[in-house]
Order: C-alpha cells, then sequence, then structure tokens
C-alpha cells in the first residue's frame, strides 16, 4: 500500500492548492470544514483564516515534520494561544515558549509519570462515585440527565483535588466554579472574564501562600509537589506567580479534554450494545464487581481499545496549530516564515489511507499488531513531540478507572430525538450536551 503523502514533489518546490472561500463553514463547523478540505485537496492544502497564509497538513510524516523533526522552528504563537489561552495561564506550560518552556516541563516532568500518578487512583475513584452516586439518584427518578456536563463536574472534581486535595474541600468548588465560568465567557477582554479571574487569582495565591508557610515538607498533592520542586541547575524552585500559571495550565489543559473525551465514549456506547456487553464481559472477569486499582489496569485491555478508538473520531483537542518561525518547506511545499500551519486529530484520524472505514467505530483497530503495523503519527490524540500531552498518562488513568465504574452500576441510553452535534471551539465538545438515561443494575 503506498502510504506517501499525496501530492509530493521532491525537486520542485512548489505552493499548495489554495482554497480561497469556506469563511462561514470555518467559523460554524471548522472541523468539518477541514475535513472536507482535505477530502477535496489531499494531504496539503492553503485556506483563508488569517491576514497571513494558513496551511493544513493532513498526513503522519507531516505531522512529524511540524510536532517532531522540525519542531524548534515552529512555536505556539497562534491566535487561540495569544488571546485566549495565555490571558489564564501566563507562561505556565501550555503557552510558554523555550526557554521558560523546556525549564518547566522538565521539572514538572516526573509528576506525571505513571508510576508517580499512581497515588491519586483512590482520589480519582472516590470522585467517580460521588457522580455516580447523582446518577443514582437521576436512575431512581428515571429522569433524564446530561452526561456531558457530569463528566465536567468529575473531571474538574479530580483535577482540582488532585492539585489542591490538601486543602481541597474549601477551595475546589471555587475553583471549579471560576473555572468553568472562565471556559463558557472564553472572552478574555469581557469584564465577568476579568472578574472571575481576579477570584481565582486571589484564592490561589492565598493557598500558594499558606503552603510556604507550613512546617512539614509532606506532598499531600500536586500543589504541594510544585512548591517542593527544585531546578537542578539553580537548586532554587520557583516564584508564586510561575507556580500559580502552572496551575491554571493544569487546570484548563486537565479538565475539559478528560470530560470531552469521556462524553463522546458514552455517546458512541450507547450505540453500541456488542461493545458494551464485550467489555462487561472484561469487568467481570478481571474485576469481579470492584472498583478496579492500579494493578488492574494492565489487565483491562478491552477498555484501553474502547478509550483509544473514542479518541480517535472525536478527538478533543481537534486541531493543533503552530507558526513557523523561518521558511521551511514540507513535502516539498514552500511554507513562508509566519505562516500558520495546522494538524487536525479529527481529520488525521479519519485519514482512508491509515483508517480503513474511517467512520466505523472498532476498537480492533487499536491490538498490539495493529497499532505496530500502523505509521506512529497517524493517531495524535496527546500531540506528538516535545510538546506531547504531559497529562496523557493522567487522563488515561481517569479513563479507565470511570468507564469501568460506571457501566458496573448503570445500563445508559441516549435519550431518543435529542440532537447531538458537534461543537469544535478550542475542544470538542457536543453542543446540547448528550442526554442520556441511566438504569441502576
Ligand atoms: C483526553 C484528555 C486530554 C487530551 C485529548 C489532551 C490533549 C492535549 C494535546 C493535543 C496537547 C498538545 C497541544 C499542542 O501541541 O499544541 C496537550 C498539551 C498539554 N496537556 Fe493535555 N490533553 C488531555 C488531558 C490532559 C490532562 C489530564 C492534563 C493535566 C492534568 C493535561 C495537561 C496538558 C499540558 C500542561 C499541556 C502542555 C504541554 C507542553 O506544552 O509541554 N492534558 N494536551
Amino acid at each position: 500500500m503506498n502510504t506517501k503523502p499525496s501530492g509530493i514533489s521532491e525537486r520542485n518546490l512548489r505552493k499548495p492548492p489554495f482554497f480561497s472561500g469556506g469563511a462561514r463553514e470555518l467559523v460554524r463547523a471548522p472541523h468539518r470544514f477541514f475535513l472536507q478540505l482535505t477530502r477535496d485537496y489531499g494531504d496539503v492544502v492553503q485556506y483563508r483564516a488569517t491576514p497571513e497564509p494558513a496551511f493544513l497538513f493532513n498526513h503522519p510524516d507531516f505531522v512529524k515534520h511540524i510536532l517532531v523533526s522540525n519542531g524548534r522552528i515552529y512555536n505556539k504563537d497562534t491566535h487561540l494561544n495569544k488571546y485566549m489561552l495565555q490571558a489564564v495561564t501566563g507562561q505556565g506550560l501550555l503557552t510558554s515558549e523555550n526557554p521558560l518552556w523546556r525549564k518547566q516541563r522538565r521539572l514538572m516532568q516526573p509528576f506525571f509519570h505513571r508510576r508517580y500518578l499512581a497515588r491519586f487512583a483512590d482520589l480519582m475513584a472516590t470522585a467517580t462515585h460521588e457522580t455516580l452516586d447523582i446518577i443514582e439518584s437521576y436512575a431512581a427518578q428515571k429522569r433524564p440527565f446530561d452526561m456531558a456536563n457530569e463528566m465536567m463536574t468529575l473531571t474538574l472534581n479530580i483535577v482540582s483535588r488532585t492539585l489542591f486535595g490538601y486543602d481541597m474541600e474549601s477551595h475546589s468548588e471555587r475553583i471549579g466554579q471560576a473555572v468553568n465560568t472562565l471556559i463558557e465567557i472564553a472572552k478574555p477582554k469581557r469584564k465577568r472574564f476579568q472578574e472571575t479571574l481576579k477570584v481565582l487569582d486571589e484564592i490561589v495565591f492565598d493557598v500558594i501562600q499558606r503552603r510556604r508557610q507550613r512546617p512539614h515538607a509532606e506532598q499531600h498533592d500536586l500543589l504541594d509537589m510544585l512548591i517542593q520542586a527544585r531546578y537542578e541547575d539553580s537548586g532554587e524552585g520557583m516564584s508564586d506567580q510561575q507556580i500559580r500559571d502552572e496551575v491554571m495550565s493544569l487546570l484548563i489543559a486537565g479538565h475539559e479534554t478528560t470530560a470531552n473525551t469521556l462524553g463522546w465514549l458514552w455517546y458512541l456506547l450507547a450505540q453500541q450494545p456488542a461493545v458494551v456487553s464485550q467489555i462487561e464481559d472484561e469487568l467481570e472477569v478481571v474485576l469481579n464487581g470492584r472498583s478496579p486499582t492500579v494493578a488492574d489496569f494492565p489487565k483491562l485491555t478491552y477498555c484501553d481499545k474502547v478509550i483509544k478508538e473514542a479518541m480517535r473520531l472525536y478527538p478533543s483537542a481537534w486541531s493543533i496549530s503552530r507558526r513557523a518561525l523561518v521558511d521551511d518547506q514540507i513535502g516539498g511545499y514552500e511554507i513562508p516564515k509566519g505562516s500558520i500551519v495546522a494538524v487536525s486529530p479529527y481529520t488525521l484520524h479519519r485519514h482512508p489511507t491509515f483508517w480503513p472505514e474511517p467512520e466505523t467505530f472498532n476498537p480492533e483497530r487499536f491490538t498490539p499488531e495493529q497499532e505496530a503495523a500502523r505509521h506512529r503519527y497517524a493517531y495524535i490524540p496527546f500531540g506528538a513531540g516535545a510538546r506531547k500531552c504531559i497529562g496523557d498518562q493522567f487522563a488515561l488513568m481517569e479513563s479507565i478507572i470511570i468507564l469501568p465504574m460506571t457501566l458496573q452500576r448503570f445500563r445508559l441510553k441516549l435519550v431518543p430525538d435529542h440532537s447531538i452535534e458537534e461543537h469544535a471551539l478550542v475542544t470538542l465538545r457536543a453542543r446540547h450536551g448528550i442526554l442520556m438515561t441511566a438504569a441502576s443494575r
């Protein structure tokens, strides 16, 4: 099978095809607009979005070029980063650039290793129980509820307790509400956005201050770890401002992304009774009614495949973009300095060369054999290269706890006639939520 990008010419530098229309589609449903572009033009196309040239690249070789091999000549100086995310996350991991970014990533990476994260598994299970108790009350009343919303609350609870677990009860609820308000407004210039951010800052700085005054070097949560971490070269710790920016980055990057993934997972599973019954069989064998613990994760192999396949069809981070710092050429195409280059997990995960029958939900695409045979950069729900998601193991751990625990307690159905519409903002959401009914087992 030929898996080379379409329209490639190594010898002569060329300009990619240019599509000048689509302004309305780009605003209304940019992910579908991108998908249509790849269907009409192939693996590379220039489109009109910003004053500077913008290109969509839709081949794993190109992903490798932009995010991995030549990642250093592309940065995150994009509209999304500059005008939306940075207003909240400042110079945190998500939006900072070298050399600060590298220094911070090095310092924080150890806290996100699977072995380290294991300490949060119980906390994740407890938060899940609480959400399931709420769903239980809907089930008892036979009342429909918005599963997307429940997942939002749950993942926010998890990430804020992981960060602030120690003095959580007094703060995490207020923090949670403020983060939700910021995400809802999503317009940094609005007065309410700025007021909310101010409240959030006051809480976070206050917690940091009080933690610094504690006599013991105990490590109860991620915040303790951030406060106690020391840079290798200087032996110093982070400033309050840097800790604040990292806390905000983790709250923003770690909450909605995971919630959407789980929301879409429930949407897909409600249409896949055979898959659900195979999961149930696995849960019976591995867990026999217990809640999952860290030791069970490697045995829940079918659950793992199901989660991966859900992230293929509905990658929460549906688009990843960069700015070219110098003139570059990708696959024989000219990319002028200053251009915006986008790769879209949503379109890439539907590339027919790598994903036969791309719209079909099929967890068997993720058997170890199939994974090994596929191009490494054909599947990038967490991005790729140096700036790949630091929280990927965190998100997978949440999912492999929440999926089994929920199915152990409930049978879930979609509410008929409720329209499920994909809504691509910063992340890929369901515009009108995911209305479901639950029946206790
Ligand atoms: C299913 C859930 C998640 C998805 C789909 C996701 C996706 C991504 C993607 C695609 C990137 C790279 C963006 C780019 O290259 O421009 C990223 C970066 C990042 N993510 Fe996640 N993420 C998820 C969960 C989390 C969680 C749970 C956390 C933290 C607790 C987190 C923290 C971060 C941070 C800090 C970055 C920036 C990393 C850096 O630039 O060094 N993410 N995420």
